[in-house]
């Protein structure tokens, strides 16, 4: 989805470190010299085993962290902190547990004195993630994919250039989450916006992206890009999927120390 008619949305990621606790005996090297450009429209994952950085890469972008080293822009100005033009989701869907199906969607158009009850929008939003008919849902009503549907509106109905999703369908069970997959494309090829998704799920990345950024901890650097050049809708179980799988297990395998047991994703 790299195509000439969005003009936003472009994300440079520039030599980008991070290091936490900088010059204390607990000091962690989150990030070092990470490079990457996202371009306006692609849907670009981040995967690799726990700590390589991908929370802290998705953060930095969000604006919820500053970079220790490097630069960080959003159609070539440079994130200064959490805007709406960025939107986050993450793994569990911090739904307002005291509103409505149809008041989460709403809330963030009414912190910003941009809500119109006479305009269809919240509505429209509702509409695309298939919750019509449960608008005046509490999200204690609501299943784990319902509510995951309704974090996935609440974050669009801002209208975000930028979608940031941090393991968002990790707490599925197999079937929700494919579901949610497809649901995830559909709003995003209707919608034309730049994705980047962090998942532990590989076939997750293969299924849904442009391209994988294969990340390595200690320091966490991105290791390998893969291309995923298969036209979607994409078939689960064909060859160049295993192919891509086969791949990206012996990136992050050979990768691999051999003191450390808990590598696996
Ligand atoms: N706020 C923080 N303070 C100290 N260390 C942190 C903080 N956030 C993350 N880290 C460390 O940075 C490394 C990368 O973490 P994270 O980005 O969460 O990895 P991932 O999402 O890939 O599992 C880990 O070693 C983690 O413990
Ligand atoms: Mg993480």
């Amino acid at each position: 989805m790299t195509g000439d008619a969005n003009v936003s949305g472009k994300i440079s990621i520039r030599n980008v470190s991070k290091i936490f606790n900088e010059n204390k005996d607990n000091e962690v090297v989150a990030l070092k010299n990470v490079h990457l450009d996202i371009e306006p429209g692609e849907l670009v994952s981040l995967v690799g085993p726990s700590g390589c950085g991908k929370s802290t890469l998705l953060r930095l972008v969000a604006g919820l962290e500053t970079a220790t080293d490097g630069e960080l822009l959003l159609d070539e100005t440079p994130i200064q902190g959490p805007h709406y033009d960025r939107g986050l989701v993450f793994q569990d869907p911090s739904l307002f547990p005291w509103l409505t199906v149809y008041g989460n969607v709403a809330s963030g158009l009414k912190a910003r004195k941009l809500y119109d009850k006479k305009s269809n929008t919240v509505e429209e939003y509702i509409k695309m993630i298939g919750l019509e008919g449960f608008e005046k849902s509490y999200p204690h009503q609501l299943s784990g994919g319902m509510a995951q549907r309704v974090s996935l509106a609440r974050s669009f109905a801002n209208q975000p250039k930028v979608l940031l999703l941090d393991e968002p369908f990790g707490a599925l069970d197999a079937f929700t989450r494919m579901n949610m997959q497809d649901e995830l494309l559909k709003i995003w090829t209707e919608r034309e916006i730049t994705a980047l998704l962090v998942t532990h799920d590989i076939d997750e990345a293969i299924y849904l992206s442009d391209r994988i950024v294969i990340m390595t901890p200690r320091p966490g650097k991105i290791e390998e890009i893969i291309e995923v050049k298969t036209s979607r809708p994409r078939a689960r179980n064909n060859e160049d999927f295993l192919h891509l799988r086969v791949r990206i297990l012996e990136t992050l395998n050979f990768a691999k120390r051999a003191d450390d047991l808990s590598y696996y994703l």
